[in-house]
């Protein structure tokens, strides 16, 4: 199972202070060498962490893969356009929302998601969608012949009893099934730390995980390259494969 790394918080840090460090294309650099598979930025509509300048940057370093989480906004939809980063995730944003909340309403909003997948493909970028685990969100991307999704592991990480924790597990493990017995790529993320993961490791179809917040937490103890190496790891040693 690979690891797609998220930096948007590298950004974050450096925002408190409006300042220019810490740098994230650096933090690209150092999560690749630590063995990252992907870098995944969320240039939100606020632009509150990324910016612009650090997409057009990241597209010309990044080695492994550049995944840009991105809202449905036009304006967001024009720069990705131009930056044609490999792969773009469909995710949903509210201004006011501390992070991603859920996953995109794909059932709700079907004809404007086929147009941006459109205009994406278009740009031959791949497109994936966050997306809630469940049937019917699953069967919404097959009408549009979306070829990846990412599932949203929030409410498997905000589970609190054990009981909770194993149903959403189960959902997640459903989920995945379901959509990789129909030929899509399932990848999944949210909310995953260096304590609940293993679990979702086992889940033999998910193909990446996308991490971001616990990795930088543990980074500015232990540096970002132990921090990912560490991730890496223990994905390594819970894998069935
Ligand atoms: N996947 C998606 C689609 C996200 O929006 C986010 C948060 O930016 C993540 C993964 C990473 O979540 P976390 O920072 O909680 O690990």
């Amino acid at each position: 199972m690979r690891l797609g790394v998220n930096i948007d918080h590298i950004a974050s840090i450096r925002q408190i202070r409006r300042a220019t460090a810490p740098e994230p294309v650096f933090a690209a650099f150092l999560c690749e060498a630590a063995g990252a598979d992907s870098i995944v930025v969320h240039l939100r509509e606020d632009r509150r962490h990324i910016k612009e300048r650090d997409l057009y940057l990241l597209k010309q370093v990044v080695e492994t893969k550049l995944n840009l989480e991105m809202s449905l906004a036009s304006d967001i939809v024009d720069v990705a356009c131009d930056v044609c980063p490999p792969q773009v995730t469909l995710v949903p944003e509210r201004r006011q929302e501390l992070t991603t909340e859920g996953g995109l309403d794909v059932v709700g909003n079907r004809k404007r998601i086929g147009r941006v997948i459109d205009k994406l493909k278009r740009h031959n970028i791949m497109v994936s969608l966050f997306i809630d685990p469940v049937k019917y969100q699953i069967d919404e991307c097959l009408k549009l012949r979306v070829k990846m999704v990412e599932l949203h592991t929030g409410r498997y990480a905000e589970a609190r009893t054990d009981s909770n924790k194993r149903s959403r597990l189960s959902e997640l493990a459903r989920a995945a099934s379901y959509a990789h017995q129909r030929g899509m790529v399932v990848n999944a993320g949210h909310g995953l730390d260096y304590y609940n993961v293993p679990a979702v490791v086992k889940i033999k179809c998910i193909e990446e995980l996308n991490i971001g917040y616990s990795i930088v937490c543990r980074a500015a103890l232990v540096g970002l390259e132990q921090a990912v190496r560490e991730m890496k790891e223990l994905i390594r040693s819970h894998s069935c494969l």
